[in-house]
């Protein structure tokens, strides 16, 4: 394993462990679907991105995971509601069945809405200002709401009204792309950086939640179960319009490419130590799961 790749799994075991305490563990049928959703690997990507900007900064290490802990939360939730019969229909998630076919679909709508408060609750028990913490809770909510994630969501699930490029990124960027930037704002907040940095920050965000989004699309035709944890060909076979769809594979892997150097790029308005988060948009392209 490369430096990097070990600095990615030491902050995924990081979270795992953080995460492990944070779930409820009754042995009731929602407390085990939040659980197995949860708990059942994953990139941990944004608590991640949470870890590096609190690098940047200066923040106890406990909220730093109270935080990453949150955000990982509302992503897992996500995904479940994502992978339902009325969304995208998908048997396998993390190399797993989804948590409508290990259980069943009244259950994986619960375990979903119960993840999401989950996390604010816990955001509230922040160790920081007042008003830095309304800043987090703001930003989160605003970024899964109806004009962030759940938003770009309902696009996908209409995306035969998608006519360009400039309608797919947007999409793109309200499905994914908020929820990555605000990984970002609310670590950045946590961890005193200035606004300018900040603002640097999603930025960078912005770029790198569109290249993720096309590398995932690229991942669902090209990656099979075995790699990438999740059906092949699921964008197809639900008719959904993507980067590969519209403009095709090759220009999809340079549109990828070159939306993470940009991204690079903003990190050098930072003028701080960003290496770390310079070198995750390499890995972000480059990733085959
Ligand atoms: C998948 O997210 C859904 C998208 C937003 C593209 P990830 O690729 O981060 O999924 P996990 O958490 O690693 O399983
Ligand atoms: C999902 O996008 C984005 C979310 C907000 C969950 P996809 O539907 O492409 O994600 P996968 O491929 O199922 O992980
Ligand atoms: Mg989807
Ligand atoms: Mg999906
Ligand atoms: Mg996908």
């Amino acid at each position: 394993m490369s430096e990097f790749e070990d600095l990615l799994d030491s902050y995924q075991r990081r979270i795992n462990k953080k995460l492990e305490d944070l779930l409820p563990s009754d042995n009731s049928i929602l407390s085990s679907a939040m659980r197995y959703s949860v708990l059942n690997g994953g990139k941990r990507l944004r608590p991640i991105l949470v870890y590096m900007t609190g690098e940047i900064g200066s923040v106890s290490s406990g909220s730093l995971d109270i935080l990453a802990g949150s955000i990982e939360l509302i992503h897992c939730y996500s995904l479940i509601h994502d992978d339902l019969p009325s969304m995208d229909d998908d048997d396998l998630r993390r190399g797993s069945l989804t948590t409508h076919k290990k259980f069943d679909e009244a259950t994986a709508i619960l375990a979903g809405d119960a993840l999401q408060p989950l996390a604010f609750e816990l955001l509230c028990t922040l160790d920081s200002k007042d008003e830095d913490k309304i800043g987090i809770i703001r930003s989160l909510a605003a970024a899964c709401g109806h004009f962030g994630m759940v938003g770009g969501q309902i696009k996908d699930i209409h995306s035969e009204d998608i006519k360009s490029v400039e309608s797919l990124d947007e999409m793109h960027s309200q499905k994914t792309g908020r929820l990555i930037q605000a990984s970002l704002e609310t670590s950045g907040i946590l961890s005193n950086l200035s606004k300018p940095e900040i603002n640097a920050l999603v930025e960078y965000g912005y770029k790198i939640g569109l290249a993720f989004q096309i590398q995932d699309d690229i991942i669902d035709i090209e990656s099979p179960p075995s790699v990438s944890g999740k059906d092949q060909g699921s964008d197809e076979g639900q008719d959904k319009i993507t980067y590969p769809s519209i403009v095709g594979i090759l220009e999809s892997k340079s549109k990828a490419q070159e939306l993470a150097a940009e991204a690079k790029e903003k990190l050098l308005l930072l003028n701080k130590n960003t290496d770390n988060l310079s070198k995750l948009a390499d890995y972000i392209v480059s990733r085959k799961t």
